[in-house]
């Protein structure tokens, strides 16, 4: 730790009221992380794409082969079936810009092995073994580079399919590293040439490896492999999937309670209850859900990775688009506060979610749904300059309550959204502060 960075420790420890929302961040890093992570944490919101063979049946990516469901020979036989022949990059694209995301991490290999891209490896790949014949992955990055939205390679370390890979079904084995290094070797050479393919032709701004749990960072050269991708790409970010090797946390379908004490997060989440495409899941998720599980995941500070799961033919389930149009329309009106910003209040002093600007001084307090009766912030020192509605800039009288004349501690915050004003899924308020946020987290009396 630098020194200019321990002082800035010890002057917020000594300030804690004052660095409140930086507190719950538990490691501090080094500046040149902090600088490469910067357009990631402002982000907010990334589109997962989960396109691969398994949409051919509608069945579990790669698990439906490794956990029985399927033969891995039936299995194989959906490379027939993958046509893409729908497939317009630009229009998956234009709906991920008009979602509001600012990065798209795509499939480029499941577990299945079957690659999107033109490999070099003898493997399988869609442009050498599927009726659609041509590489699928660069012109849909193409297309988001156009789009200003960057390029995120989902890339499986586990790969079921390979014959020199250990791991094939549930129960059964090929082999074990330590029984047969050398043929572990030669899959050790087969990925990194994959990753290699990959980073030269594409150079992704994020890396989201998957599959880390079948083996130690030292059998995936996991040093090696952020190694050599930084040595290519230095600005890369990589997931946390990598034995430790990575940058941020991913969480994965399930919704944090308490504010996680990473630096970086994201949680990646499916619009129904799959990744890829599979039309007998109807559990689609709303898009008051959507937006009510992003606002508290910023709040927190983290980013969401909101799947989607494209056909075969390369068309997005409507479902999916709907939740995405109506996410971006929210994102849109409110953009002040969700991107660029950071993660809000700490539990208790608002019933919801809120983040905050960089310079802490505009606060933004997230309203699901219809809301009537006053809303309360508890414990904040500050002066209130305004406090109005984000999109229409509706101003919004409020009130102080029981603030003691002789006491440090603040008086409540009372305020009321009228039903005119009101957002359809979550209206934002911004209250403008008199200087940074200063909040009093003391248990009241003369504390
Ligand atoms: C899991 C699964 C995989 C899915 C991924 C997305 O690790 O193995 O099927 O692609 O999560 O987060």
């Amino acid at each position: 730790m630098s020194s200019t960075v321990l002082r800035s420790a010890l002057f917020c420890l000594l300030l804690s009221a004052a660095c409140q929302p930086a507190a719950a961040q538990v490691n501090i890093p080094a500046d040149s992380i902090r600088a490469k992570m910067q357009w990631f944490a402002d982000a907010k919101l990334g589109i997962f794409i989960h396109w691969g063979i398994y949409a051919v049946k509608g069945i579990d990516e790669s698990w439906s082969f490794h956990n029985k469901k399927i033969s891995h020979k039936d299995y194989m036989q959906q490379l027939d079936g993958f046509t893409a022949s729908q497939y317009d990059p630009a229009t998956w694209a234009a709906l991920i810009k008009e979602s509001g995301a600012r990065y798209a991490v795509m499939t480029t290999k499941h577990h299945d092995g079957v690659a999107l891209w033109p490999t070099k490896q003898s493997h399988y790949s869609v442009p050498r073994n599927t009726p659609a014949k041509r590489d699928v992955l660069t012109p849909f990055y193409k297309a988001l580079d156009k789009a200003g939205i960057k390029r995120g390679a989902y890339f499986s370390l586990i790969d079921w399919s390979h014959p020199d890979y250990p791991g094939f079904l549930k129960d059964s084995s090929r082999y074990q590293v330590a029984d047969d290094p050398q043929r572990w070797s030669r899959f050790q050479s087969f990925m990194m040439a994959q990753i290699d393919e990959l980073n030269q032709a594409y150079h992704p701004a994020l890396w989201w490896f998957d599959g880390d749990w079948e083996h130690s960072a030292t059998e995936w050269n996991a040093a090696g492999v952020r190694s050599s991708i930084l040595a290519q790409t230095p600005g890369a970010i990589i997931n946390s999937r990598l034995q430790g090797y990575g940058d941020y946390e991913t969480p994965e379908q399930n919704f944090p309670v308490t504010r996680p004490k990473y630096n970086w997060w994201e949680l990646c989440m499916t619009t129904n209850n799959n990744w890829g495409y599979q039309p007998q899941d109807m559990a689609w998720k709303s898009p008051y859900e959507v937006i009510t599980i992003f606002a508290d995941v910023i709040s927190n500070g983290g980013n969401l990775l909101l799947d989607i799961g494209p056909k075969a033919d390369g068309t997005i389930p409507q479902q999916q688009v709907h939740i995405l149009q109506e996410l971006g329309q929210w994102n849109k009106k409110h953009a002040a506060a969700i991107f660029g910003t950071l993660g809000g209040l700490p539990q208790g002093h608002f019933y919801g979610p809120s983040t905050l600007s960089k310079d802490s001084t505009r606060l933004f307090l997230f309203v699901p749904g219809k809301t009537s009766g006053d809303l309360v912030i508890k414990g904040l020192k500050n002066k209130i300059r305004s406090i109005s509605v984000v999109g229409s800039g509706h101003p919004l009288p409020h009130r102080v309550v029981g603030k003691i004349s002789w006491s440090p501690v603040p008086g409540l915050v009372y305020f009321s959204v009228p039903p005119a004003v009101q957002d359809k899924y979550m209206t934002v308020l911004v209250v403008d502060l008199e200087g940074p946020l200063q909040l009093y987290n003391g248990h009241g009396g003369l504390q």
